[in-house]
């Protein structure tokens, strides 16, 4: 079975988008480390990213068919896409809300996920590492 690194939009500019937020590390990079990180643990990933909103919902219903599990950093549409909370809603395994940064001390905007509340649990703030603990905590689950 497959776990799903999901990204969603803007992520694909990681590295170079407001480093000083972000960090340094590529998407490219990130990616790489995702599927090394699921090796060690011993999960089979892919890692995804997109700028378009149906795409994501397809995916989400491709993990929910396969009842992998996922984690997910919904950008933007964390703080407003009911449709990818609805998609996050139909997974059956667990689903790790992932954001690099610290979404609570930033713009208020930013404080309210409506996929947090989906979710199986919420990682933020800790960076690229949030992602490496996101499946690290789905291999101890799936075992
Ligand atoms: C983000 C936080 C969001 O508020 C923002 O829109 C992003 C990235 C994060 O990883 O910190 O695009 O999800």
């Amino acid at each position: 079975m497959k776990t799903y690194v999901l990204n969603g939009v803007n992520l694909g500019r990681l590295g170079t988008r407001q480093t000083d937020v972000y960090g340094l590390t590529s998407y490219a990079t990130l990616a790489a480390s995702c599927v090394q990180w699921g090796k060690e643990v011993g999960l089979d990933v892919e890692c995804r990213q997109t700028d378009a909103e149906h795409e994501l919902v397809q995916w989400l219903h491709q993990a929910a068919d396969e009842h992998a599990p996922v984690v997910l950093n919904p950008g933007a549409w964390s703080h407003y896409s009911y449709a990818i909370r609805d998609a996050c809603a139909i997974l059956t395994a667990p689903l790790v809300e992932v954001h690099l940064s610290n979404i609570h001390a930033r713009e208020e905007f930013r404080h309210h996920s409506v996929v947090s509340a989906v979710a199986t649990g919420v990682i933020c703030g800790l960076g690229v590492d949030g992602y490496r603990l996101a499946l690290s905590h789905i291999a101890i689950r799936l075992n």
